[in-house]
């Protein structure tokens, strides 16, 4: 992975690194914000952490033509937009929409325009699907600083309701896209979502999100990381695994994270999902580097600075590309993704970042025997500030405080006494400390959703004897090819440690219900990937109660 380091600059921009750190250039003017309206700057319980420093990089300014809505395109700094491809006209990467509170939706798309100029465009937002009933339209420029993303938050919706959207530019009109707000915070209504994870492209179709796309019940889809895989291009067959091929070297520019975000963007099986639900994504580490946590790469990468830089393009692609909110919008190699999403009374969603504070992986990473860092008392996983921003943000009144998160969280003692040093094993004691807070802040069963390793598990989270939270973890979209029923290893540990209690080695998803106190947890598996079609079938149906950890069929 280190061939060609440091890569040799795009033409014509040699002086890039000459300039100083890109994330301190001045914003440009392209950037631009309607004040929401007061309903919406007061819903309660959903207000992401927003530093001070995005105010002063978003550089917002008010534009009339914007009446009722807020829109944001990313900050300027960058000339380095790649005109895109061209057959397929302006709307070939799709629509999204997520983040969804009880008034408002971040609407998504990026154009592929034929050149590099900015791009004014249109859009609107209706109550049906025939855009007979239009509730808020307005109008943005797509431009190449953002990678001709654009960023739409229309307020002052009804909560707990569809709604249809579309962007018109050039002459051109995007596919329409159905998303849907957030149920009232007073209102007790079943929550219906998926949780996904790992779609590595050359792995697989992502026939699982075909599946998904169909699921008219479902009121959102949370994507819990490795939304892209940085790896070069292999050919297919280069090995069992590479069923499609992605292009370029491995991703460490700009232009190199924006491109591959398009590859991925142009799967008709994600652009459809996309365009069913609203997502809620956070990253996992294939979006910057395999295994990065704070600022230290996967030895033998360059650190420093020049993994800093890397960040810093890593996290603005990942940006433009997905339908989140602009407390989101990173400043340089630094990022705040996390934020609590609440959903009526049965359940509060906190979106977890477990790379970016992290203490590095102890005792060289790997599945190791624990060494002595393993047992530092002082260990973080989610870093000080997220954790007291937790502790304080399960105070909402829901009764299910779920934590979507990254990397699995119940321990799993492999033999010869080896543990995951990428999962909370490696930090026990930020894991008990976490769990227990929880616990101590009257939280009974803290439900954690949990992807990273491309198999499906149940399993509760315990600290000694004692049973703390319950876990679903969900396997890959489509990470690691078609896999199988079940892994031998896997299945030996559940039977040797009765707090595991499922899994499974297929891809697909978790299909989550929470409702009456309870969360059900159905995992949907496809026998294969590697081809286009396969059919989706549950394997396992489980169930959590509010009140206690615990796993029982469901
Ligand atoms: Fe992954």
């Amino acid at each position: 992975m280190t061939a060609g380091w440091p890569p040799a600059p795009p033409a014509g921009r040699a002086s890039r690194a000459k300039r100083g750190s890109p994330w301190t250039d001045p914003p440009g003017g392209t950037a631009f914000v309607a004040v929401p309206s007061s309903a919406n700057r007061h819903a309660r319980g959903m207000v992401a952490p927003m530093h001070s420093a995005d105010r002063h990089i978003l550089h917002l300014h008010r534009r009339g033509l914007l009446t009722g809505a807020l829109a944001l395109t990313a900050l300027a700094t960058q000339p380095g937009c790649v005109a895109l491809a061209q057959e397929e006209g302006l709307f070939g990467l799709g629509v999204a929409s997520g983040d969804p509170w009880p008034d408002s939706v971040v609407l998504w798309t990026r154009l592929t325009p034929r050149t590099p100029e900015p791009v004014p465009l249109r859009w609107e937002i209706a109550a049906d699907d025939g855009f007979r009933q239009v509730v808020a339209r307005g109008e943005a420029v797509a431009g190449p600083d953002h990678g001709h993303a654009v960023h739409v938050i229309p307020t002052g919706l009804q909560p707990g309701r569809h709604y249809w959207y579309r962007f018109t530019a050039q002459g051109q009109t995007s596919r329409v896209g159905r998303t849907r707000t957030a149920p009232a915070p007073d209102a007790d209504v079943p929550v219906r979502f998926v949780n996904a994870s790992c779609q590595r492209y050359e792995h697989g179709y992502f026939t699982a999100w075909r599946h998904a796309a169909a699921d008219d019940a479902l009121d959102f889809v949370f994507f819990n990381g490795d939304y892209i895989y940085e790896y070069g291009h292999r050919a297919v067959g280069a090995s069992p695994l590479i069923a499609r091929a992605v292009d370029g070297p491995e991703c460490v520019t700009l232009d190199q994270y924006r491109a591959r975000y398009a590859q991925y963007r142009r799967d008709a099986d994600l652009q459809a999902v996309h365009a069913a639900h609203p997502f809620i994504v956070t990253f996992d580490d294939h979006e910057v580097q395999n295994n990065w946590v704070s600022d230290i790469p996967s030895v033998p990468q360059p650190a420093g600075v020049e993994f800093a830089l890397r960040k810093a393009a890593a996290f603005r692609a990942w940006y433009e590309n997905m339908p989140v909110r602009p407390a989101a919008l990173p400043r340089g190699p630094d990022i705040t993704a996390y934020r609590r999403l609440v959903f009526g009374r049965q359940m509060a969603l906190h979106v977890l970042d477990t790379r970016s504070f992290r203490d590095d992986q102890p005792c060289g990473d790997g599945r190791k025997q624990a060494c002595e860092a393993v047992h530092n008392p002082a260990a973080q996983v989610m870093g000080s500030a997220q954790e007291a921003w937790l502790f304080d943000s399960v105070r909402n009144g829901a009764a299910m405080q779920v934590l979507g998160q990254q990397i699995f969280m119940a321990t799993r003692p492999y033999p010869g006494d080896q543990f995951s040093m990428d999962s909370w094993d490696g930090y026990p004691a930020a894991r008990s400390r976490v769990m227990q807070g929880l616990r101590d802040r009257g939280i009974a069963n803290p439900i954690v959703l949990t992807g990273d390793v491309h198999r499906a598990w149940a399993g509760l989270v315990t600290a000694g004897d004692r049973a703390l939270g319950t876990e679903f973890v969900a396997t890959s979209i489509a990470s690691d090819g078609d896999g199988r029923d079940a892994d031998a290893g896997a299945l030996a540990l559940i039977a040797a440690h009765p707090h595991l209690r499922f899994h499974s080695a297929r891809r697909g998803y978790t299909r989550h219900e929470a409702a009456r106190g309870r969360m059900t947890a159905e995992y949907l598996a496809l026998p294969y990937v590697s081809r286009p079609g396969a059919e989706a079938a549950p394997v396992a149906k489980l169930m959590t109660e509010a009140r206690a950890p615990g796993i029982i069929p469901a």
